[in-house]
């Protein structure tokens, strides 16, 4: 099987790259991979690849003659991508450069598929999900961590105001369609705002659902929570685990933005070596038996057993880098007065992997503390990494 990674360079790239030549049984896969190399430090993932049968090229998926020059595959995983949310609004990158990388990426790449009658499998993200309902959840803080309340408080009979601050009457988060305090499922509303970069996502996903019902090829959409693990280039718009552990461990100064300036706030946590078998069994599946009805669209995620506030991660850092001043830069309690906000924030965002459990048996392997040892382990070996990266 000939497979392209597109972004093969980039930290989900490369990982996935190496976790699928690990697993696989012959020297049946072949893998191509495409950079432009735009993420600072990629090319430091090129030689590692190449010594592994990579085939490497030097080009952008925005420019169809690049891909062209590839010739026939089987598969493309889509993983080329400017991911940050903060894309296109925060000054450092043009919102044409991140529609054209993205979403016209995306549809050379489909073109593509469609001459080849390749299969395509895209790596979306949670971003895709509603934004005024996630900020506006309801939350309550326990072991320095937010949380959506239990049930019964939410149902409790009192009439409080929730506590978040919130500018309109707020839907209580069991009403929500798609929420549970397992996580948010693939029924959450997309309805916008859901950022630039969500925009970006979420019309490709309707781009390759449409082209491979129209000229007949697989396509399976793969919306991943957040990833983390070793060789990350974590900055702290995108790759936060990774800025976060790199940056105690380098002793840099941190702070924690918006809410309540604690860093109360919860994410998921994935390694993407963990896609791997998932993404096995979906390009074994290029004939569908007709009539079956495998979702193509599925959350992956670390889930609620991986989640972690940031303030949880810095208890963490402290224990693992003892010596680091960075802890000195944080906030105690009575210190905080008012909190940066920033666009796009989220208090609570955990995606619930069920629908991946029930049709594909798919389950995240690798645990949350295994992640952040991994990526410490790393940051010891790689003392400068943030200068490298960010
Ligand atoms: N990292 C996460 O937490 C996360 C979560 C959800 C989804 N994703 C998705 O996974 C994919 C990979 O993310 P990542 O974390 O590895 O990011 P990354 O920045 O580490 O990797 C992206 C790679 O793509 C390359 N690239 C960018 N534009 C390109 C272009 N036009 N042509 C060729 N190469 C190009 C970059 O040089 C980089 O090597 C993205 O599509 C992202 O949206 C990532």
């Amino acid at each position: 099987m000939n497979i392209l990674i597109t972004g093969i360079c980039g930290f989900v790239g490369s990982t996935v790259a190496e976790a699928l030549l690990d697993q696989a049984a012959s020297s049946d896969l072949t893998i191509t991979g495409i950079d432009n190399f735009s993420r600072n430090g990629s090319w430091l993932n090129r030689d590692r690849l190449q010594a592994r049968g990579v085939r490497i090229l030097h080009g952008d998926i925005r420019t169809a003659a690049d891909l062209e020059a590839i010739g026939p595959f089987d598969w493309v995983i889509d993983a080329a991508a400017n991911p940050s949310v903060l894309a296109g609004v925060d000054g450092k990158s043009s919102t044409r450069q991140l529609v054209e990388n993205n979403l016209g990426g995306t549809i050379n790449l489909l073109e593509a598929c469609k001459r080849w009658k390749a299969g395509f499998i895209l790596l979306s993200t949670s971003r895709v999900y509603s934004i005024p309902p996630l900020a506006n959840l309801e939350v309550e803080v326990q072991d320095r961590a937010f949380h959506p309340p239990s049930n019964n408080q939410e149902q409790g009979t009192n009439n409080e105001e929730p506590r978040t601050k919130n500018q309109e009457p707020r839907t209580r988060n069991q009403e929500l369609p798609g929420f549970s305090r397992s996580g948010i499922s693939e029924s959450f509303s997309t309805a916008p705002p859901v950022s630039l970069y969500g925009s970006t996502k979420i019309t490709s996903e309707l781009l390759a659902l449409e082209y491979g019902l129209t000229f007949d090829f697989p396509v399976w959409i793969n919306r991943c929570g957040v990833m983390a693990g070793a060789r990350q280039f974590g900055k702290p718009d995108q790759g936060i685990f990774a800025f976060w552990l790199h940056s105690w461990r380098e002793g840099r100064p941190l702070k924690y933005i918006g809410f309540d300036g604690l860093g109360h706030q919860v994410r998921d946590c994935l390694h993407p070596r963990d896609l791997a078998p998932l993404l096995v069994k979906q390009m074994a599946t290029k004939n569908q038996e007709p009539g079956t009805t495998t979702p193509r669209v599925i959350n992956l995620s670390g889930g609620l057993a991986s989640t972690m506030s940031l303030r949880q991660l810095s208890d963490w850092c402290t224990e693992r880098f003892p010596d680091s001043p960075t802890r000195d830069f944080l906030p105690p309690v009575a210190e905080v007065l008012k909190p940066e906000v920033r666009p796009f924030d989220l208090p609570w965002v955990v995606l619930d992997h069920s629908l991946a459990t029930e049709t594909w048996g798919w389950k995240p392997t690798t645990s949350v503390t295994d992640i952040l040892e991994e990526i410490a382990d790393f940051a010891d070996q790689n003392p400068d990494w943030i200068a490298v990266s960010a």
